[in-house]
């Protein structure tokens, strides 16, 4: 049965827009839930200003009392050497770089032109590689970028080329504004690998256009085995404006597991974490099997995280 890892992405890109303000205690609670749940690697906080993004301010005390009994692996987001140093310093698994493949975007959300945040990958790999952690890195709206319209491909594959000469061990290509559609995911793939070949891929869907699950269809079919998602489908970028949630870890999850893939994820568990964290964010969220429920039925879950 072909194995697709879930990067769980709720307690960070999830929570790091929403409205609510949740405790250090509710965010530890939120990652022990996905745990218990089956997921084995998340974004569980990042290491960036606390004046630009004010929900994560808290990811260093998030991190210091992190459940590290299990095997999950907790990524820590970083943009510049400061966030790269304070990831190592909190212990991180592993570190996700963001490098940002268009101007008004880059600008804004993180004072950098897409070649600027490739040179700023290059200074802060080496601090991870002699830290001994794995390093990743995400290409943030590959897709499209709010304020500057389409996103050529050729500066995505430059990008990846650049990002591939430092080492890093996986590369994601992120719809930041739900801007992709399948045949897009399909070219963008396409070139990434011919620019860059010994790079493995993980693909970072936003539903905002309604074209996330179809977009996560044609990644599985280009042969990627690692996709981000979060659960209850919440979360956006609070430099997009209209940015809405990620491809929601249960619509994923159900949609690969009726097709027959292995997940490692307990869908009910999944469920049940999705509606722990509506009562606690006090909102809404937006899956569809929330809503509408798993098919075929799956027996009520109720349990606690461990
Ligand atoms: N962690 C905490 N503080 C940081 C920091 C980090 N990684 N990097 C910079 N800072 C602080 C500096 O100390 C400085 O503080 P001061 O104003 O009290 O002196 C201030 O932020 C500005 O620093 P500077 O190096 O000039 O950065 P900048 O203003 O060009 O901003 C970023 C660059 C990357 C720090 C900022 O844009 C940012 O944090 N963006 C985050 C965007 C994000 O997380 N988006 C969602 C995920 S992609
Ligand atoms: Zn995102």
């Amino acid at each position: 049965m072909r194995q697709i890892h879930i990067v769980e992405v709720g307690p960070r890109d999830g929570l790091q827009n929403d409205p609510a303000n949740l405790t250090v205690d509710e965010k530890l609670e939120f990652i022990a839930r996905l745990e218990a749940a089956g997921v084995t690697r998340m974004e569980s906080g990042s290491f960036v200003s606390p004046k630009a993004v004010p929900k994560m301010a808290d990811s260093p005390a998030v991190f210091a009392r992190l459940d590290r009994s299990g095997s999950a692996r907790h990524i820590a987001l970083a943009l510049n050497e400061t966030g790269v140093r304070r990831a190592i310093e909190a212990k991180a698994d592993e570190i996700n770089f963001v490098l940002v493949a268009g101007e008004g975007f880059g600008r804004r959300n993180q004072g950098m032109s897409p070649q600027e945040s490739a040179d700023m990958l290059v200074r802060c790999a080496p601090l991870v590689h002699e830290a001994g952690i794995p390093l990743s890195a995400t290409i943030s709206v590959a897709f499209g970028d709010p304020y500057d319209g389409d996103v050529d491909i050729g500066v995505v594959g430059n990008l990846a080329a650049q990002a591939q000469r430092t080492g890093i061990a996986e590369l994601a290509l992120g719809d930041t504004i739900g801007a992709a559609t399948p045949w897009d995911v399909r070219r963008r793939i396409d070139r990434v690998r011919m620019e860059a070949p010994d790079v493995s891929l993980r693909m970072h869907f936003h539903d905002t256009r309604g074209a996330g699950l179809a977009n996560v269809f044609a990644a599985v079919e280009a042969g990627i085995d690692v996709i981000d998602a979060s659960c209850g489908g919440i979360g956006g970028c609070p430099f997009a404006p209209g940015a809405t949630g990620n491809v929601a870890t249960e619509d994923v999850v159900w949609m690969l597991h009726r097709a027959g893939f292995d997940t490692g994820i307990d869908l009910a568990r999944m469920i049940d974490t999705a509606r722990w964290l509506e009562r606690v964010l006090g909102h809404s969220i937006s899956s569809s099997i929330i809503r509408a429920g798993a098919f075929p039925k799956l027996d009520n879950f109720s349990g606690t995280p461990r």
